[in-house]
């Protein structure tokens, strides 16, 4: 066997230990005889998976009893219907849009309502957060929307926005169980977790529980009313139930590493040795302004897309893999989540050091 170092955007990288523990249960969970790929999501069994996740996410979050956690399924991108379907009362809302996801939510939010773009970095390429201090937030606007880190352009917000009272809905996918949150000053944070948690087809939504209500826009499906699940307790239909049980473990994993504060550490020491190469080297350059680095995604160029395609392809050979930027930008990104070990970055830098002597 032999394991590469995988800078995937997502799906990522996940923690050695979580795979090797679900290899050794995959035919037998637990004494039930079956894989939790067989069982039933109303067994014994599964009810105790899905309840230990959530007491570990809460556990890990500090999530308040009157926020809800629900375990969804339609990729980060049915939430971009969700939360207008379930939110918008006066077909108003606030978005800041800081790269293609926050784009694309806002773009899905208008075939319900007016939503506002109240601020956007489109005009330098995403490379930052704007100023979002004193917004034009509407008076009758029914939340806030922002995507807390753009994996695209590898920013994130440093201080969140100042919505002037309204709720905040935010997109973590990219960031989620990175580092602490203060989950009260959301309305909803959600994300997909096949970045930075778990396998792709999961999506966890945290919610006020407020927030959860029947008085949906006319029309919205059974199954994409907040309301549905969370009086459910996430079981109204079936879940994905592997992909919440692997979340379970990479909880229990992170709780292992000592939390999110733990894991805040080790990201922003990480992060560091890739940005502090960056801002040396001659050939490499970092894309992003340098008070909006996001701790998880990091892009990169040479400034010559020969270089860049040449780089992407020697790395690879050397055991370095999928650092290809994305399609729409271009250049490199390293994503380098919490299953991202300090050495898959030091061995990034050493190679990016080796190949700016070969090609000066
Ligand atoms: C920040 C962010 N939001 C949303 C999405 C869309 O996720 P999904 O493919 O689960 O719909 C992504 C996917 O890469 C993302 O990075």
């Amino acid at each position: 066997m032999s394991r590469v170092y995988n800078f995937s955007a997502g799906p990522a990288v996940l923690p050695e230990e979580v795979l090797k523990e679900a290899a050794e249960e995959m035919l037998d969970y637990n004494g039930s005889g079956m894989s939790v790929m067989e069982m039933s999501h109303r067994s014994k069994v599964f009810d105790e998976i899905i309840q230990t996740a959530e007491a570990d996410l809460r556990d890990l979050l500090k999530i308040p009893d009157n926020y809800k956690v629900l375990f969804l399924q339609g990729g980060a991108s049915q939430q971009f219907a969700m939360i207008p379907m379930n939110l918008m009362k006066n077909r108003v809302a606030d978005y800041i849009v800081t790269g293609q996801w926050a784009k694309k939510a806002w773009q899905e939010a208008q075939k319900y309502g007016t939503a506002n773009k109240i601020a956007s970095s489109e005009d330098k390429t995403f490379s930052y957060i704007p100023d979002c201090s004193d917004l034009p937030i509407s008076p009758d606007a029914d939340y806030v929307y922002i995507c807390e880190n753009n994996t695209i352009y590898g920013t994130k917000y440093k201080t969140l926005p100042n919505t002037k009272g309204k709720i905040l809905v935010s997109d973590v996918s990219s960031c989620f169980l990175s580092e602490p949150m203060d989950i009260e000053k959301y309305g909803i944070v959600y994300g997909g977790v096949q970045k930075n948690v778990g396998p792709a087809g999961l999506v966890i939504a945290i919610i006020r529980e407020d927030l959860i209500t029947e008085d949906v826009l006319p029309g919205t499906p059974t199954m994409l009313t907040y309301k549905t699940h969370a009086d459910a307790n996430s079981l109204y239909n079936t879940p994905n139930c592997y992909g919440i049980y692997i979340c379970g473990k990479v909880f229990k994993w992170l709780k292992k590493q000592g939390g999110l504060e733990a894991m805040k550490e080790r990201n922003e020491k990480k992060a560091k040795v890739l940005y502090d190469y960056l801002d040396s080297s001659k050939l490499f350059k970092g894309t992003v302004e340098p008070a909006s680095r996001s701790l998880m995604n990091v892009p990169f160029v040479t400034g010559d897309k020969e270089l860049d395609a040449k780089f992407v392809k020697e790395a690879e050979a050397a055991g370095l893999v999928n650092l290809k930027g994305h399609r729409t930008v271009g250049g490199m990104r390293a994503s380098i989540y919490n299953a991202m070990p300090i050495e898959g970055v030091e061995a990034l830098v050493e190679f990016m050091k080796k190949f700016e002597k070969e090609n000066a």
